[in-house]
């Protein structure tokens, strides 16, 4: 009888811990505490080259790409990967300024890269700004490769149909339409440009924030409404971060407001980020912090923002911690005491 107890319990004690590990229960080590205001080390010592990052989750992994400010002018663009957003790892460098488009030359300012997966055609592609020393080109450049840290070949550089086009983003909308977002005809315009079923061209152009000169623009979606954050066009200065939503990403945006410091704390906006867990959703800020003192040495910014109905909570932290299983964050455990 006693035996038969025993059984019973040890089977119990299996089930129970069956089913949480199959809910993904989390633990207090799944909390990953992030550190802002320091270079990014991969573990073999080197700075992470990859500013004005773009992002893409695959699973549990993040990959980052971004513009190699080693040698700081003529930047080629780097791929990394983290599973945390503080460890990275070099994957490689998949475009190299020069050669992996030659016909192009090698003295472009590749900036911006951003980085999109396209479902159908099952390839990686990458969407940047490819400018001229001056940046009197004002155009853009994608490529594409089949693998994320494939070869990418170049599929169209140019102005997006005839339209001068500077800083960029893309977004990709719940139904995976994707769009290319930039700086448009000398900095006075946002250029909404919707991309082709395979992202590899741009098919349409809607022009918003009409002579408002915002740039670094960064979208992001919450239920049916889209939240945008710009900066103004002060060259590699700071300054302030402005907010504007819509519920149609082709107009009625709204006003732009002013959040966080007047100078974005030293930041200019490259990403908004969604951590989606178990339990909740984590919107992150990534910024630059540009010139920090030079550009080989600007430091990526993150810090998590709360969106309410038409503003959100834009708040520097030096530390804080994230649960990249639930999706929470909390303020750092250690600046409470
Ligand atoms: C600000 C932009 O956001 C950067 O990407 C870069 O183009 C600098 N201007 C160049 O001055």
């Amino acid at each position: 009888m006693t035996r038969l107890l025993n059984c019973l319990m040890l089977l119990g004690v299996f089930i129970l811990a069956g089913c949480s590990a199959s809910k993904g229960t989390s633990s207090e080590s799944d909390w990953v505490r992030v550190t802002n205001g320091n270079l990014w080390l991969t573990a073999g010592g080197d700075t992470v080259q990859a500013h004005a990052p773009g992002f893409l989750r695959l699973g549990d992994t993040w990959y980052m790409v971004g513009e190699d400010r080693g040698r700081e002018w003529r930047p080629d663009v780097n791929l990394y990967s983290s599973k945390d957003l503080q460890h990275w790892h070099f994957e490689k460098k998949i475009i190299e300024n020069g050669v992996t488009s030659p016909d192009l030359g090698k003295s472009r300012m590749i900036e911006r890269a951003k980085l999109l997966y396209n479902k159908k055609t099952k390839r990686f592609v990458v969407w940047c700004h490819w400018e001229s020393s001056n940046y009197g080109a004002s155009e853009a450049a994608c490529f594409s490769s089949d693998k994320i840290d494939g070869t990418y070949r170049l599929e169209w550089s140019g102005r997006p149909l005839g339209i001068k086009s500077r800083d960029c983003n893309v977004f990709v909308d719940s139904d995976g339409t994707a769009y290319f977002i930039s700086t448009t005809v000398e900095n006075q315009h946002l250029g909404l440009f919707r991309l082709s079923d395979d992202y590899l061209s741009v098919v349409e152009h809607t022009r918003l924030f009409a002579g408002q000169r915002r740039e670094a623009p960064a979208i992001v979606k919450l239920g049916q409404r889209y939240f945008m954050f710009s900066s103004a066009c002060t060259g590699w200065a700071p300054n302030q971060c402005k907010l504007s939503w819509s519920d149609n990403l082709k107009e009625g945006w709204s006003q732009l407001e002013n959040i966080g410091d007047n100078k974005a704390f030293r930041t200019q906006p490259a990403a908004i980020l969604e951590v989606k867990g178990t339990k909740d959703t984590t919107y992150l800020y990534v910024g630059d912090r540009w010139k920090d003192p030079n550009l080989a040495q600007s430091k990526t910014i993150i810090f998590p923002v709360t969106f309410t109905d038409t503003s959100c909570d834009f708040r520097y932290r030096d530390n804080f911690e994230i649960n990249f299983k639930t999706g929470e964050w909390r303020e750092d455990a250690k600046a409470k005491k």
